[in-house]
């Protein structure tokens, strides 16, 4: 059955970004608490319905751009993309993004962060958008070096993951 028609924020051929509803939030809290994914993630505490809800609240005070990830040909919740930490000033946000293990390799990680950053860009006139991933994830790497993403930054055994301590990358990519 196909689901709900989902809400357009922005949109590619392969996905739409949708805002982040409470309707969204078990279908999220899936995703980011399964080990496959959050082995990739700096978060290791259990992610509960209370802590997502405080991500739509802030979308509210627009101290962050919350969107999940739509997969266009079935409407499923693929994953969840946001731009946060915003540094007016400066003009700088970080930005990070989790799919679902159904709904890797597709593309869609991809198409969602190239149209996440042209937003930040054209729209929010950020002029950097970093993230930080660590080193042993080699595809989310790939993928962000295919966008022009450059590393900027490597902290040396700064994380303990999985019983080692394991490096922390730093990227980024400027609007220039
Ligand atoms: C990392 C992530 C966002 C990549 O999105 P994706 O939709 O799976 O990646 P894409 O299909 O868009 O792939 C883009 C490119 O990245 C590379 N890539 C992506 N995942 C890969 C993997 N697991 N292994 C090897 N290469 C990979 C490929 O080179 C691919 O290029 P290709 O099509 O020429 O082969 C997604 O896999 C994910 O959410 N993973 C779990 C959470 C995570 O790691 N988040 C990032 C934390 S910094």
């Amino acid at each position: 059955m196909k689901m709900e028609e989902p809400v357009i924020f922005l949109e590619g051929e392969k996905v739409i970004l949708s805002p982040l509803d409470e309707d969204d939030l078990y279908p999220i809290q899936k995703i980011l608490n399964s080990p496959d994914v959050r082995k990739n993630l700096a978060e290791r505490f259990p992610k509960n319905r209370s802590m997502l809800k405080d991500l739509i609240t802030l979308n509210k005070e627009k101290r962050g751009v919350f969107l999940k990830i739509v997969e266009r040909e079935s409407f499923k919740i693929a994953g969840i993309i946001s731009l946060s930490d915003f540094n007016w000033p400066n003009r700088r946000a970080m930005l990070s993004i989790a799919l679902g293990k159904d709904f890797q390799k597709k593309g869609y990680g991809t198409e969602s962060t190239k149209i996440l950053v042209d937003y930040g860009f054209k729209n929010l006139q950020l002029h950097k958008i970093s993230l930080e991933v660590y080193e042993f994830n080699m595809g989310a790497i790939k993928m962000y070096e295919s966008l022009g993403f450059v590393k900027e930054g490597h902290y040396r055994k700064h994380s303990f993951k999985d019983g080692k301590y394991v490096d922390l990358i730093f990227m980024s990519l400027l609007n220039e």
